[in-house]
């Protein structure tokens, strides 16, 4: 009965752990949830004020689809000086969250049966995406050093004449990866060379340590044409549920994707669209950001710390993201099971590998998105419970 193209899309793993974490609660389980993909922040005080402004002036009716003009300004500018990635107010589209601007990039560019070339492990949704698009995906195992670096080689060897895109993720969900200029520009180099669209999900740019810098593909000489910048509010200012993010592309993909976007989610709610206005363009935001990751930095120590502590668990300190994710395959390949027998034994949800790449068995991924507490006391239940653990290879 239902469409084709929707019995190979499975339902997100990370929502159904979730899910689960809830009943449990529901019993009356104390239930340590590493699972979360938001951080455990309110949303700044000055942006919610200016959407509570917006709404008392009746800022309430139907925006141009590509959104407030103001505020594709302020991304524009914000592209240029901080991206340096050279755009104007015409690139912009403001979207429904980050995750819709992916979702029609990859709809307007993909025809069936091109290639688009993933790195794994990769964040749950790109693979449904491309799968919607009928396109097929090919994936870039980037996990074999432990470092989770994507190297130009390993893209270079994935081309064939269907090869249409590249979907990168520095900071990387779930790994944490950060890539530096040079591993950039020599993937950029191939994909001007071969004529290859990327788009690039930097929705984690300012959550990133070790003084790392953030650096966008599009900056590099001739890839604002091929590239789609993908960027979002819902990771930097802590505003997940309010549901704004944007893409910045060449003109005629911007085209398509605001045709796609007009006759299906219209634009993004109008007063949101006011309170990113405020979140891009005060000072206030940058210190709240800053404030932010000084807080995650310290728990990416101590989660990290305390998790090699924990007998044959291999973990390596992310750069970037809140996420940590840790090697636990000499207890249990399946991490399905592992992630399963963890919430039930030690009432601690994570997040199984393998929601991110079928070679992450035996990895699962961690947020530290929540407080330095909950991170010791969770990753305490979790060496508990390991001690008990039958090994099943
Ligand atoms: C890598 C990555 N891209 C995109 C998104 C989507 O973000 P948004 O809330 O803006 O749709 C997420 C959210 O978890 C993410 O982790």
């Amino acid at each position: 009965m239902l469409a084709e193209r929707i019995k190979a899309v499975k339902p997100s793993a990370t929502l159904e752990i979730t899910a689960k974490a809830k009943v449990l609660r529901g019993q009356g389980r104390d239930i340590i949830g590493f699972g979360a993909g938001e951080p455990d922040f309110d949303t700044p005080e000055h942006i919610k004020k200016a959407a509570y402004r917006a709404i008392d002036e009746g800022f309430v009716y139907y925006t141009p689809t590509v959104g407030i003009p103001e505020l594709r300004e302020a991304i524009a500018e914000k592209l240029n000086v901080e991206n340096k990635i050279q755009c104007s107010a015409e690139n912009i589209i403001v979207t429904p969250g980050a995750k819709q601007a992916l979702y029609e990039a990859i709809m307007v560019l993909v025809n069936p049966g091109e290639e688009v070339l993933i790195p794994s492990p990769y964040w749950v949704s790109y693979l449904p995406m491309v799968q919607l698009a009928s396109g097929k995906p090919v994936f870039i195992p980037t996990g074999v050093d432990g470092e989770f670096k994507l190297g130009a080689e390993q893209i270079l060897e994935r081309i064939t004449d269907k090869t249409k895109l590249l979907i990168l993720n520095s900071p990387c969900n779930p790994t944490g990866a950060v890539l530096g200029r040079e591993d950039i520009k020599a993937i950029a180099d191939i994909c001007r060379d071969k004529s290859i669209h990327i788009i690039s999900d930097e929705i984690y740019e300012y959550i990133i340590y070790n003084g790392k810098e953030h650096v966008s593909i599009g900056s590099f000489p001739d890839m604002e044409d091929l590239t789609i910048t993908i960027n979002g509010f819902s990771k930097a200012y802590s505003m997940t549920g309010w549901r704004l993010g944007y893409a910045s592309a060449r003109e005629d993909i911007l085209k398509a994707m605001q045709r796609l976007q007009a006759h299906s989610v219209s634009h993004p709610t109008s007063f949101v669209q006011k309170a990113g206005f405020v979140a891009l363009t005060s000072p206030e935001s940058k210190a709240q950001i800053e404030k932010m990751v000084r807080a995650f930095d310290e728990r990416r120590k101590i989660i990290t710390e305390r998790l090699i502590e924990i007998p044959e668990v291999k973990c390596s300190k992310p750069d970037g993201t809140f996420y940590v994710f840790a090697n636990f395959s000499a207890y249990e390949e399946d991490s399905f099971r592992l992630a399963e027998y963890l919430l039930e034994k030690a009432g601690v949800a994570c997040v199984p590998g393998e929601a991110f790449g079928e070679e992450c068995r035996g990895y699962l991924r961690l947020s530290y998105a929540l407080s330095m507490e909950k991170i010791t006391e969770g990753v305490e239940r979790i060496k508990r419970a390991l001690k008990n653990y039958e090994v099943k290879r």
